[in-house]
């Protein structure tokens, strides 16, 4: 049977799922921050190593100003929340995104991320501040300062070095991409890392992404033809 070892999801429809209760937009923020409680232990009880989450773009900056406190005060409450149970939870947190437009959350970050290094359960990614362009230029200015300085040739760049330059440096390429709430498109999610990752589209919002549907999602998976550009073993 083919692994299963990295699922990516954008988490979308938080507002419409509130907005179809007649909920201010905040509220299905609220049940989407439980969602994500319920996915990690999900995903570690059917065994995914690795689960990666986009919860904030670089361009939702540009939601109206109550919105994005109120999302930037669920991310706070959850980091509280995850480094006291990072010991019971065993799960290791990592921010993927730009530090430098999170200075209110980085140091609850940096000490979630230092305190959860050794945990041995799921790896879980938050994408916060994240947009895949923005990331693959800060790794191409890395690179071209390593160039600079000599340490590297030009000839030397290879697909290594640019995964290595990424904030998922270290981390597998997701297998299963799943994005909630019926739209299909990538949003400038993790551009590079998906090249070879199946594409999962559902309708249900993200609220309502429960056990039943991440299973769908997984059957769907496993139903899959992955080739990597190679052709089907026989
Ligand atoms: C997507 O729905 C939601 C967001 C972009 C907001 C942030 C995500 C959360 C609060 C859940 C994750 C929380 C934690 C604690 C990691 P949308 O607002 O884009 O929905 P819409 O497309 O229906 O408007």
């Amino acid at each position: 049977m083919k692994e299963l070892n990295h699922i990516a999801i954008i988490l979308d429809g938080n507002g419409r799922w509130a907005k179809k209760r007649g909920l201010p937009r905040k509220m299905g923020h609220i049940q989407g921050a439980k969602n994500v409680e319920k996915t990690c232990r999900l995903c570690h009880k059917k065994g995914i190593k690795y689960l990666t989450i986009y919860a904030f773009s670089t361009e939702n900056w540009k939601r109206p100003e109550d919105e994005v406190n109120a999302i930037m005060g669920l991310f706070d409450s959850y980091l509280d929340s995850c480094i006291r149970t990072s010991k019971k939870d065993n799960m290791r947190v990592r921010l993927l995104g730009d530090r430098n437009g999170l200075i209110q959350l980085l140091p609850k970050i940096e000490r979630l991320e230092a305190i959860s290094k050794d945990n041995t359960g799921l790896n879980l990614q938050i994408c916060i501040n994240y947009g895949s362009r923005n990331e693959i230029v800060r790794g191409i200015q890395q690179i071209a300062g390593r160039v600079a300085a000599g340490e590297l040739r030009p000839d030397e760049i290879s697909e290594t070095t640019i995964s290595d330059s990424l904030d998922t440096a270290g981390i597998p390429d997701p297998d299963l991409m799943i994005r909630t709430s019926g739209e299909q498109r990538l949003s400038n999610y993790l551009l590079w890392q998906l090249a070879y990752t199946e594409f999962y589209f559902t309708p249900v919002a993200w609220p309502d992404f429960n056990e039943k549907e991440l299973d769908l999602a997984i059957d769907t998976y496993y139903h899959r033809d992955r080739r990597f550009g190679g052709v089907k073993e026989e």
